[in-house]
C-alpha cells in the first residue's frame, strides 16, 4: 500500500470508530477498545465492581456499566471532571490517582466492608511531550502506580487491564505484573490505531501477593526522564535557531 493510500485507510478507520461512538452515544472511541479487549479476554463480568483509573470522558465506564448491569458498581477517577451518567451505580471522582487523598475517596466509595473491587482498568495517558522515550517512561510510571493500586484494592483472583506506551521498559513492567498475577498478556485491540504506541496489558487472577516496596517507581528514573526532556527541548530550540539563521 502506498503512503498516501495508507494514510487514507488509517483516516477512514479512525473515522469509523469516531462515527460509531457518536452514533451509539459513547463518550469516546476508546469504548470500542475496552469492548474488544473484553470480548477476547473476558475480564469484566456481570455484577462485578470495577475501578477505572483515568476515566474521562467516561467511554470505558459506559461499557463497564453495560457489562456489570444493575447489580454491579463502577467507580471512575480522573484529573478532569466527568459528566454524571444518570445511574446510581456509576460514580466518578475528580482527582489524581497517584495521590493518597484520591485513594481515600475511592476507598470510601467501594460498596463492601473489605473495600475490594473485582477489576481495575486503566486507560490513563500521561501528558504527551512528543518524545517517544520520555512519554514511554511517564506511561510506565503511571501503570506502575495503577498496578500498585490494583494489588491493594483487588480481591484475590481479580483482573487488571492497563494501557501502556510501548518502549524498552515494557519487558520489565510485564515481569513485574507477572509477579502479582497468574496470567499476563500484551495485546492491541483493533480499535487502537496502528500508528499509536499504545498496547494493553491484560492480567488475570490476582494472586493476593502484597505489594513490595522495592517495586515502587524508581524516582531517580523519573528525574532522569524529566531532565532528558528538558535537554531535548533545549537542543531542538537551538537547532531551530541555527536553521533560522541559515535561512536568513
Ligand atoms: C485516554 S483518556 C481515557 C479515556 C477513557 N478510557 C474513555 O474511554 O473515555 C486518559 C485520561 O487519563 C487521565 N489521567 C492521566 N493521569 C492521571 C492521574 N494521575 N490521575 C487521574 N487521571 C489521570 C487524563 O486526565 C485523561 O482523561
Amino acid at each position: 500500500m502506498g503512503r498516501k493510500s495508507k494514510r487514507w485507510y488509517l483516516q477512514r478507520k479512525r473515522d469509523f470508530y469516531y462515527k460509531l461512538a457518536k452514533k451509539l452515544q459513547y463518550r469516546s472511541r476508546a469504548s470500542f477498545k475496552l469492548m474488544q479487549l473484553n470480548e477476547k479476554f473476558n475480564v469484566i463480568k456481570p455484577r462485578k465492581i470495577i475501578l477505572d483509573l483515568g476515566c474521562a470522558p467516561g467511554g470505558w465506564m459506559q461499557v463497564a456499566r453495560e457489562i456489570v448491569g444493575d447489580d454491579g458498581f463502577v467507580i471512575g477517577v480522573d484529573l478532569q471532571p466527568v459528566k454524571p451518567f444518570g445511574y446510581d451505580n456509576v460514580v466518578a471522582i475528580k482527582g489524581d490517582f497517584t495521590s493518597e487523598e484520591t485513594l481515600n475517596k475511592i476507598r470510601e466509595l467501594i460498596p463492601n466492608e473489605e473495600k475490594k473491587v473485582d477489576v481495575v482498568i486503566s486507560d490513563a495517558s500521561p501528558n504527551i511531550s512528543g518524545y517517544w522515550d520520555v512519554d514511554h517512561a511517564r506511561s510506565i510510571d503511571l501503570v506502575t502506580t495503577a498496578l500498585q493500586i490494583a494489588t491493594e484494592m483487588l480481591k484475590e483472583r481479580g483482573n487488571f487491564v492497563a494501557k501502556v506506551f510501548y518502549g524498552d521498559m515494557i519487558d520489565d513492567y510485564v515481569k513485574l505484573v507477572k509477579k502479582y498475577f497468574e496470567k499476563v498478556y500484551i495485546t492491541k485491540p483493533q480499535a487502537s490505531r496502528k500508528e499509536s504506541a499504545e498496547v494493553y496489558v491484560i492480567a488475570k487472577r490476582y494472586t493476593g501477593k502484597k505489594w513490595e516496596e522495592k517495586d515502587n517507581i524508581k524516582r531517580e528514573r523519573k528525574k532522569e526522564s524529566d531532565g532528558e526532556l528538558l535537554i531535548k527541548k533545549i537542543k531542538s530550540m537551538r537547532n531551530k535557531e541555527v536553521q533560522n539563521k541559515s535561512d536568513q
